[in-house]
C-alpha cells in the first residue's frame, strides 16, 4: 500500500493520506500529496478533489522525528522553501480541492488543510497549530494562512496557546466551511461537487484583510505578546508565532511567509524546541517497559478503594471519580471522613467557580465517592489504594489488613512517598499483586504516576497500572523500588543544597526567585510550605530512626528546627514564610529565618556570604543530575528520558529545558563532571561524580545514546 492513494469516485478524485498510525507528514507522504494533486488536476475524469486521512485521524502534523535532521538554521531555511512552493501548488489546482477531516488536523496537518480550498469536517475532529508546544512555530504557512481564514485574533491565540480548537468551533470561527453528518467522505464528495459544478475555488492565501482588521489585529499581537512576558517567561517559540503573524499582517503573505520560514528555521535548532520534542517522544516511551510486552494481559479496573482520606487519599479518591470510577473512601473514623470529604467538595467547588464543571457534574462525580469507616464492600473492588500515615509499622498493618478483606486478585497499590514497598507486600501476603502507586500533591492535579515495582509484583499489575494510569489521566513511569524511588529519592539532593545554600548566605526568596525564573512552578521552599514541613521531618525522623539519611552530606537542621516550632507551612499559617492565617496563600518573608540559618551556618563553622543567582541553579540542577546519573545506573529508572518525564509532571521542572537530565546534557556532562569536582574540592567528599557521568565523559557519549548532544 502506498503512502498516498489516489482514486476517482462519482468524478471527484480522492486522495488518501496512509500513514500510520496519525499520517504524519514524513517527506514521502509530502511528495506524495504533490504528486497526486498534480495527477487529479491533470485528470479528465475527475471535476472535484478531496484530501482525506485514511484510519482514525487527518494528519496530526509534520513527522517530528524528521526536525533532527535540520541541523542548521540556513538548512532549514532553505528546506522549507520546497514545502512553501508544494503548499502554493496545491492551492492552485485548478479544481476545487476539499480537505475532508477526522480525528486531528494539527500543525502541518492544518497547514495542508489551509492550502486547501475549503474544509469539511466530522463534528468530534479537532484542529489546531500545537507547534509551539515542540518550540518550534507553524513553518508551513500557518502564521500566514491561518489568520486569513480566522482573523488573526484567533490565530494569534492558535499559535501561541497550542490547543487544538473542536470542529464546530473551528466553523463558527471560519477554519472549517462544514460540519459533516453522518459519511465524512461520501459528504465530502456531494460539497465537492457543488463548488466545481459553481466553479468555486478560494485560494486562502488571497483572502484579504480590511485594512480596519489589520489595524485590530496589530493590537491584538501586542496584547498577546504582553500576556506572554507573564506567561511563557524564558520561552522563544510563542514570541516568534506573533512575530510571524504580524509581519503577513503588516506586508502582506509573501513577505510574511518569508519571515515565517526565518523564524521556524531558528526555533527548529533551538535547544528549547530540541527539549520539548526530546520531551514529546520521552512522555510516549515510557509506557514501553522492556521486559513487559504490548500483549501482557491486563484486569479492567471497575471499582476501587482508598484507605486514609486525608490530603493524598482525598487527592486519589477524586482521581478515580473524575475518569468514573466508583470508589469506596475509608478511614478510622467519621471525624476523619467529614474532613476529608469536606476538602474534596471544597476542592470540587474551586473548579467549579473556575467554570470547568457544573453542580450537576460535581454531584455525580462526589455521587462516586462512598465514604466508610469499614473494609464492607472491599471484597468487590478490583484496587486498593494505600494512602494512610507515611509510617512503616501503619502501612505494614493496612497491607496484612487488605491482605485478608479483599480478593485474591485484587491490586494492593501504596501510595507511600519514600518506603519499601517489599516489606507492605511482604505484610500482604500477597506479594505478586503489590505495587506502588505514587501520586504527586495535589493528587487530582499533578499528572504524574510514579509505577512502583517490587521484588515480586506480578507483570500483569505493573501492564494493568500503565494503562489505569491513562484512564486516570495520568503519566504513568515504571522506576524501582529505592528509598523515595525516582522522584524523592533525586529531590532529597535538590532540598540538600537548597538548605545549605541558606545555611551560606542566600535567602528563602532568592532561592525560590532563582528557581521560578528557571522556570519552575514554586521554588523548593515554597514547595515545602504547601507539601507540609512536617512531611519531611517525619520522614527524617523515620531514618534517623535505623541509622540512615537521605541525602549524603551535611543535613541543615533549619528544617527541624520549623518543624519542633510547629511551623509545618501554609496549613499552620508559617513556614519558610508566614501567611496572613493557616490555609492562607498570602505570604511574606520571615526574618526569623535569616536568624535560624546564621545560628546552623555557625554551629558548622560556615562563613556567609553573598550566593550569586547562577550559583544555586548550578549547585542544584548538578545535585540533581549526578544523582538521577546514579538512579539510572543502579537501574532504578529506565532511560534517562523516564527521569525527565518524571520532573516534569511531578514536579513542573521547566519542559523547555527537557527535563533535569536533558538539561544535563545540553549544559554539557563534561561541565557537570568538572562542577561536582569542584564542589567536592570546596565542600566535602559528600559531592562524588556518579560513575555512569565519568564514563560518559570519558568515552565522549551522551545519557541518550551517541554521542553526546551537540
Ligand atoms: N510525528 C511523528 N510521530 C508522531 C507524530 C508526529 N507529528 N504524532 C504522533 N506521533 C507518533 C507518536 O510518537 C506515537 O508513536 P509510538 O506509538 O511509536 O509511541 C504514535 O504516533 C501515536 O501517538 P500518541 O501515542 O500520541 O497517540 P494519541 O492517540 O494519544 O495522540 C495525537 C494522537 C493527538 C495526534 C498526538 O500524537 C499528538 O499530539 N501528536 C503531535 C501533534 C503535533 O505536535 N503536530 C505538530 C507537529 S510539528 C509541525 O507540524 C510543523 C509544521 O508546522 C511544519
Amino acid at each position: 500500500m502506498a503512502l498516498v492513494n489516489y482514486a476517482v469516485t462519482d468524478r471527484v478524485a480522492v486522495i488518501t493520506i496512509d500513514n500510520p498510525p496519525v499520517n504524519a507528514l514524513s517527506p514521502a507522504v509530502w511528495d506524495g500529496i504533490d504528486q497526486a494533486v498534480q495527477r487529479a488536476v491533470a485528470d479528465r475524469e475527475a471535476d472535484a478533489i478531496v484530501l482525506i486521512g485514511a484510519g482514525s485521524t487527518f494528519i496530526a502534523g509534520a513527522d517530528i522525528k524528521v526536525f533532527d535532521t535540520l541541523k542548521t538554521k540556513a538548512d532549514s531555511f532553505a528546506r522549507s522553501a520546497g514545502t512553501h512552493a508544494l503548499l502554493r501548488r496545491m492551492e492552485d489546482a485548478t479544481r476545487p480541492l476539499v480537505a475532508a477531516i477526522h480525528g486531528n488536523a494539527l500543525g502541518g496537518g492544518l497547514e495542508v488543510a489551509q492550502a486547501c480550498h475549503f474544509r469539511v469536517a466530522t463534528k468530534d475532529a479537532k484542529v489546531g497549530q500545537p507547534e509551539v508546544l515542540l518550540g518550534i512555530i507553524p513553518g508551513a504557512g500557518g502564521t500566514q494562512r491561518l489568520p486569513r481564514l480566522a482573523g488573526a485574533k484567533m490565530a494569534l491565540e492558535m499559535a501561541t496557546d497550542g490547543k487544538p480548537v473542536p470542529a464546530p468551533k473551528a466553523h463558527a470561527a471560519g477554519i472549517i466551511d462544514q460540519v459533516v453528518d453522518g459519511d465524512l467522505l461520501a459528504g465530502a464528495i456531494v460539497f465537492a461537487k457543488a463548488k466545481a459544478a459553481r466553479g468555486e475555488i478560494r485560494k486562502s492565501r488571497e483572502i484579504p484583510i480590511p485594512p480596519d482588521a489589520a489595524a485590530a489585529a496589530l493590537a491584538a499581537a501586542d496584547a498577546v505578546r504582553a500576556s506572554l512576558r507573564k506567561t511563557a517567561r524564558g520561552l522563544r517559540a510563542p514570541f516568534a508565532a506573533v512575530d510571524a503573524i504580524e509581519a503577513g499582517l503588516r506586508h502582506g503573505f509573501d513577505k510574511g511567509s518569508e519571515r515565517e520560514r526565518e523564524l521556524f528555521a531558528e526555533c527548529v535548532v533551538s535547544t528549547e524546541s530540541k527539549a520539548l520534542r526530546h520531551l514529546f517522544f520521552a512522555e510516549r516511551e515510557v509506557a514501553k517497559v522492556p521486559d513487559i510486552p504490548k500483549d501482557t494481559p491486563t484486569r479492567e479496573i471497575k471499582r476501587a478503594a482508598v484507605v486514609g482520606a486525608g490530603t493524598m487519599g482525598g487527592g486519589i479518591a477524586m482521581t478515580y471519580a473524575n475518569a468514573g470510577i466508583p470508589v469506596l473512601l475509608k478511614d478510622v473514623d467519621q471525624a476523619a471522613l467529614d474532613r476529608g470529604l469536606a476538602t474534596i467538595r471544597a476542592n470540587y467547588g474551586v473548579t467549579m467557580s473556575k467554570g470547568k464543571m457544573t453542580e450537576e457534574q460535581v454531584e455525580k462525580t462526589m455521587g462516586l465517592i462512598t465514604p466508610t469507616t469499614s473494609y464492607d464492600g472491599f471484597d468487590r473492588v478490583d484496587i486498593v489504594v494505600e494512602a494512610v500515615f507515611e509510617n512503616m509499622e501503619l502501612k505494614k498493618a493496612t497491607f496484612a489488613e487488605l491482605g485478608k478483606v479483599t480478593r485474591a486478585d485484587c491490586i494492593l497499590a501504596s501510595n507511600s512517598s519514600t518506603l519499601d514497598i517489599d516489606e507492605f507486600a511482604k505484610a500482604s501476603g500477597r506479594p505478586a499483586q503489590v505495587v506502588g502507586h505514587h501520586f504527586f500533591s495535589p493528587a487530582n492535579v499533578m499528572k504524574l504516576l510514579e509505577i512502583v515495582r517490587g521484588r515480586e509484583t506480578s507483570k500483569e499489575v505493573i501492564a494493568t497500572s500503565l494503562k489505569l494510569a491513562k484512564k486516570l489521566g495520568k503519566v504513568g513511569v515504571v522506576v524501582g523500588n529505592c528509598f523515595g524511588f525516582v522522584a524523592n529519592r533525586m529531590l532529597a539532593y535538590y532540598m540538600r543544597e537548597a538548605y545549605l545554600l541558606l545555611e551560606e548566605g542566600a535567602s528563602v526568596e532568592q532561592i525560590d526567585r532563582v528557581l521560578t525564573e528557571f522556570g519552575m512552578p514554586v521554588g523548593p521552599f515554597g514547595m515545602q510550605d504547601i507539601a507540609g514541613i512536617d512531611v519531611g521531618a517525619r520522614i527524617r525522623q523515620y531514618l534517623a530512626s535505623i541509622g540512615q539519611s537521605r541525602a549524603e552530606g551535611p543535613q541543615s537542621a533549619v528544617p527541624d528546627r520549623l518543624f519542633a516550632m510547629g511551623r509545618y507551612g501554609q496549613k499552620t499559617g508559617a513556614g519558610w514564610y508566614k501567611y496572613d492565617a493557616p490555609g492562607s496563600r498570602n505570604r511574606t518573608p520571615d526574618p526569623l529565618i535569616d536568624q535560624l540559618a546564621r545560628e546552623e551556618a555557625a554551629k558548622r563553622g560556615v562563613t556567609r556570604r553573598e550566593v550569586r543567582d547562577e550559583e544555586i541553579i548550578e549547585r542544584i540542577t548538578t545535585a540533581l543530575a549526578n544523582e538521577g546519573a546514579r538512579v539510572l545506573e543502579d537501574g532504578y529508572a529506565t532511560r534517562a528520558g523516564d527521569i525527565d518525564v518524571i520532573y516534569a509532571y511531578g514536579f513542573g521542572f521547566p519542559r523547555h529545558t527537557g527535563g533535569p537530565m536533558f538539561y544535563a546534557e545540553t549544559v554539557g556532562l563534561d561541565t557537570v563532571l568538572a562542577r561536582v569536582k569542584a564542589y567536592r574540592a570546596r565542600f566535602g567528599d559528600y559531592w562524588q561524580p556518579a560513575p555512569l557521568i565519568e564514563r560518559l565523559v570519558a568515552e565522549g557519549r551522551g545519557l541518550y545514546g551517541e554521542p553526546a548532544l551537540a
